[in-house]
């Protein structure tokens, strides 16, 4: 690693100085070197590679490295700030909000974002869900049937979401209705987009708020319009067919749990009697060809 960086460094000092740490290529000969870290002082390190092939193909494609890291045009570059790799991450967001101000002014007031300026360890940054370099359209098919397993990331995590007594949604997501047709597309049509709701239609994406917040979409008072977009001639009752992320039970959904458990023992129960009335049948006809044998 240490040679690659110096011959970097070399290639870059035998270069004409003005100019030259401003592009792209003289920044990613050292940003593609493997094993090269960004270390912290409480002994975090973060790895600090950029697939240029990534970059190339995502939305920012166009712009420069330093467009966005203004600072870093030099090397050695300036000493980092952050203490830790978690506080990196969380001041780095800052360089999406300089130029997404919409979505960053959402995400600050939601959930997540009051988690963020708490200190809370496990919500989510822009790159959490967006990457840093590999930042897609979010209106491509294969992002939209992709975000259940973005949210799940976390919210699939039954230890993680324990400590904010949250249950872990994303496997009853997956098993109702919507989650069973989206995963579908997911891997059967990933190019074309779930027709049928994931998280961010029934939350919004970047202003998520908690259930029991009356402006939330899925408060009582608001879910059954939000069913209705999708959902246009929903009756009054509609949303109480919402399985409330909850895997059926005798508690939730009882009837559904019911039919369930009914079927699980009506499938096997009627193939166990079919194959016993095979061996029986094949039985008795064994026992006429002897007794015919016989006479
Ligand atoms: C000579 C090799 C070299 C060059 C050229 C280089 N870097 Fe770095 N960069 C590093 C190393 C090594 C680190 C790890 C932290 C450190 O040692 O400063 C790093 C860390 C970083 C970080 C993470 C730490 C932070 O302060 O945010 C960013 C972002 C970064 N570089 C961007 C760039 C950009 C943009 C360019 C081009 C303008 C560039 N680098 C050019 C070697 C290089
Ligand atoms: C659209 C803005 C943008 C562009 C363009 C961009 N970066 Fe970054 N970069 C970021 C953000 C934001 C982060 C912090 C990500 C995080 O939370 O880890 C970051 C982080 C980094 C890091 C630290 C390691 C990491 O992944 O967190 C390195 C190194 C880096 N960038 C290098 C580059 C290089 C080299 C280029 C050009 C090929 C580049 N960046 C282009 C926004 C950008
Ligand atoms: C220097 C300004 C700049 C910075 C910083 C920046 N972006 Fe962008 N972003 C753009 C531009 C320009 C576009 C392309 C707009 C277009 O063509 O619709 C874009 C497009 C996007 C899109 C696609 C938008 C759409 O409607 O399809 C997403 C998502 C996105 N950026 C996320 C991020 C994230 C996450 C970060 C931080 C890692 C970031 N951006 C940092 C300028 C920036
Ligand atoms: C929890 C995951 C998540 C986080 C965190 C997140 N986004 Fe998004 N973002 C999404 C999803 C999902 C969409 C697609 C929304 C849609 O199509 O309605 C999206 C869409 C976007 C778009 C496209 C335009 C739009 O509003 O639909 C931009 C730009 C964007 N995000 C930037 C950001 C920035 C900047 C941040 C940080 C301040 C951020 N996002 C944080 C999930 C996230
Ligand atoms: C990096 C991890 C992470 C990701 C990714 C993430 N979340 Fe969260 N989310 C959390 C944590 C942690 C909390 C609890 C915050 C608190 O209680 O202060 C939370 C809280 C929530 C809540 C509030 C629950 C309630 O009613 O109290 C909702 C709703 C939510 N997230 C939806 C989403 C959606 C939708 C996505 C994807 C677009 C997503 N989350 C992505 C970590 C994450
Ligand atoms: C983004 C659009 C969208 C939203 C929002 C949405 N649904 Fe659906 N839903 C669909 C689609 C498409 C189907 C049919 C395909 C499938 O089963 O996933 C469906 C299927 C269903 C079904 C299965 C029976 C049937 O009609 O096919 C029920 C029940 C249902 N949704 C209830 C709800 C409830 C309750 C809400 C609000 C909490 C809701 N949906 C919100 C798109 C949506
Ligand atoms: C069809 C609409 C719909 C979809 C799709 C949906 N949710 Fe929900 N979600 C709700 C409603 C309504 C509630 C509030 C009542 C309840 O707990 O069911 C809720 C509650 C939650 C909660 C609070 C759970 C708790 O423990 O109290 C979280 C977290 C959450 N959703 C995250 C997600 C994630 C992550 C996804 C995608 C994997 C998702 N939701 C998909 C409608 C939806």
């Amino acid at each position: 690693m240490y040679w690659q960086i110096l011959l970097a460094v070399l290639w870059m000092l035998a270069s004409p100085p003005a100019g030259l740490a401003q592009t792209n290529e003289a920044c990613l000969a050292c940003h593609q070197v493997e094993g090269t870290k960004a270390r912290f002082p409480d002994g975090g390190e973060i790895d600090v590679r950029v697939d240029p092939k990534k970059f190339a193909a995502s939305v920012h494609a166009p712009l420069t490295c330093i467009t966005c890291h203004t600072d870093l045009a030099d090397y050695p570059h300036r000493p980092i700030k952050a203490k830790t790799a978690r506080s990196y991450h969380v001041l780095a967001q800052q360089i999406c909000a300089a130029c997404h101000a919409d979505q960053a002014k959402a995400f600050e007031a939601s959930i997540h974002g009051q988690g963020l300026r708490k200190g809370l360890a496990d919500v989510p940054t822009c790159t959490s869900c967006h990457t840093a370099h590999a930042v897609v359209r979010p209106k491509a098919a294969a992002f939209r049937n992709n975000t259940p397993e973005t949210c799940g990331n976390c919210h699939s995590d039954r230890a993680v979401m324990g400590r904010y007594g949250l249950r872990p949604v994303y496997q009853a997501y997956v098993e109702e209705f919507h989650g069973v047709t989206t995963r579908l597309y997911r891997l059967a049509t990933p190019l074309s987009p779930s027709p049928s709701a994931v998280c961010y239609d029934c939350h919004t994406a970047h202003a998520v708020r908690r259930h029991s917040d009356p402006e939330s979409p899925v408060a009582p008072a608001n879910v059954l319009a939000t069913c209705r977009t999708c959902h246009k001639t929903a009756g009054r009752f509609f949303a109480t067919a919402w399985n409330e992320h909850q895997a059926p039970s005798m508690r939730h959904s009882p009837l559904v749990y019911l039919v369930q458990v009914f079927y699980m023992i009506l499938i096997p129960g009627v193939v166990g009697l079919l194959a016993l009335l095979t061996v029986l049948d094949l039985r008795f006809w064994a026992v006429i060809r002897r007794r015919g044998r016989k006479s």
